[in-house]
């Protein structure tokens, strides 16, 4: 595979409209989940990206039939699938592989996976879905780097599971799981992300009975058969935040299109108080920065709390601030690893443990530029865009696995953004870590 970097030069405000995809956090369970139905499913708004092709290359080693309607609308039928050995490869690649763990135990009762991959900010767990697959009934295994699970001969049953942590995986694995178990789950501390609600919306509309999801208490009233049916997955908070937080760092006025901005508020109000002006529209934020930032304080939370994923983003951000903010990382240990190369461009950050302490003011100079992960890569575009000079940016192959045509996109706004080919790289088969 090519690598390829990112060119920009900064100093042009964004102006226009940008068109938001579907969710990737909400895609990437979906699909998955798609494993249950037995039957069609047609779901729309599937963001065009590297994770979710994955997905559905992996869909396709258990048999799966895969129509690719148009760039963003997939119709996945499972009538005819069966276990497989063939995609630990791929699975090894994406973090949310974990949900094939309690796809595959729903559907044969039998489930066999890597350890998830996924962006490398720190210790990664699974013990809370290991927690509700064993609550389930399931006997769960991991060894040489798989885990492994297998079910009473009468399947999984129903349970309640109370959730040690947070964790937006393990609620969502768990909810896949006990869709098709016999009788009542009830998952208790679940997360509350819009992804979450959409993966029950997405269930349900296939004929399972999930109630509560987006609150802190779940109830799954098992069924026998999920059959076909159609779906359209929520627009992504995270693209859309990160928008927003471009045009905020580049100036300008850019209407975010395809959005609900309830799933914004978080993010709204935290930009709001450092000065860029938002209008809500039914299915759009209009974003406009003229003034001076002023710096906040941040802390990261599970939803409605402010995002981990925008962290990155708006710590970029506050750089331009007036004055000094400070950021304190919750949901991750280790989530600074881009401060470094932030600091290449001007940033005057410090890091302690989970604090960030970012002294504004700075103006960014362009430099060469490496994406650690996913967010980690827009943060640094955001920089780019803003920054005197050019900037380069290595590694990109991170954003791309969850940024639909981020060049495009940001293009059609008025930014000078290319995508190279980038020949002091290797060409690699296949990047190792992922997105989310
Ligand atoms: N945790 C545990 N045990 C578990 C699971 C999680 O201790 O079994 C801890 C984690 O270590 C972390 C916290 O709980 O400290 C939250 O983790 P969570 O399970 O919620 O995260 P995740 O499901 O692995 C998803 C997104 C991430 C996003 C987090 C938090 C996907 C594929 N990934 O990860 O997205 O940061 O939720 O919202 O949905 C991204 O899109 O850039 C991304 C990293």
């Amino acid at each position: 595979m090519d690598k390829y970097k990112y060119l920009i030069r900064g100093g042009k405000p964004l102006n226009g409209e940008v068109e938001i995809s579907g969710a990737k956090n909400a895609s990437v369970a979906i699909i998955p989940a798609a494993l249950l139905v037995n039957g069609v499913c047609r779901i729309e708004h599937i963001p065009n990206i590297s994770d979710t092709e994955m997905l559905l290359r992996i869909m396709k080693c258990y048999g799966a039939k895969i129509r690719q309607v148009n760039k963003t609308t997939v119709e996945i039928d499972c009538r005819n699938v069966h276990l497989s050995d063939g995609a630990y490869d791929m699975m090894r690649k994406i973090r949310a592989s974990y949900y094939l763990i309690g796809a595959q135990l729903g559907r044969f009762g039998k489930a066999k996976t890597t350890m998830p991959g996924g962006c490398n900010f720190g210790v990664r767990p699974i013990d809370q879905h290991v927690k509700g697959m064993t609550a389930l009934g399931a006997q769960v295994e991991v060894c040489g780097g798989y885990i492994c699970c297998e079910t009473p001969e009468d399947g999984l049953k129903g349970a309640n599971i109370y959730l040690d942590k947070i964790s937006v995986g393990a609620t969502m694995n768990i909810m896949i799981a006990a869709v098709l178990a016999k009788g009542r789950t009830v998952i208790e501390n679940c997360a509350k992300e819009p992804h979450i609600v959409d993966l029950a919306n997405f269930l349900n509309s296939m004929g399972a009975d999930v109630r509560g999801a987006g609150t802190d208490t779940i109830k799954i009233n098992g069924v026998r058969e999920l059959r076909g049916g159609s779906y359209s997955v929520i627009p992504d908070q995270i693209e859309a935040g990160t928008y927003m937080a471009a045009v905020a760092a580049a100036g300008g006025e850019v209407l975010v299109k395809n959005v609900i901005p309830k799933h914004l508020d978080c993010i709204t109000a935290k930009l709001r108080e450092i000065g860029v002006e938002i209008e809500e529209k039914e299915d759009a934020v209009l974003v406009r920065r003229e003034g001076q930032l002023r710096h906040t304080n941040i802390r990261t939370l599970p939803y409605p709390g402010f995002p981990t994923d925008m962290q990155p983003q708006i710590s970029t951000l506050l750089c331009l601030a007036k004055g000094t903010s400070v950021v304190t990382e919750s949901v991750w240990d280790n989530r600074y690893k881009y401060v470094d190369e932030l600091r290449k461009m001007g940033a005057d950050i410090q890091v302690d443990g989970t604090v960030a302490v970012i002294q504004g003011g700075t103006h960014f100079t362009g430099a060469p530029v490496t994406a650690c992960d996913l967010r980690a890569g827009a943060a640094m575009v955001i920089a780019g865009l803003c920054a005197d000079g050019l900037t380069e940016l290595e590694d990109v192959e991170f954003i791309e696995r969850g940024y639909e045509d981020f060049i495009g996109k940001l293009r059609a706004l008025g930014a000078d953004i290319m995508r190279l080919t980038d020949p002091d790289q290797p060409e690699q088969e296949d990047s190792m870590c992922t997105a989310g």
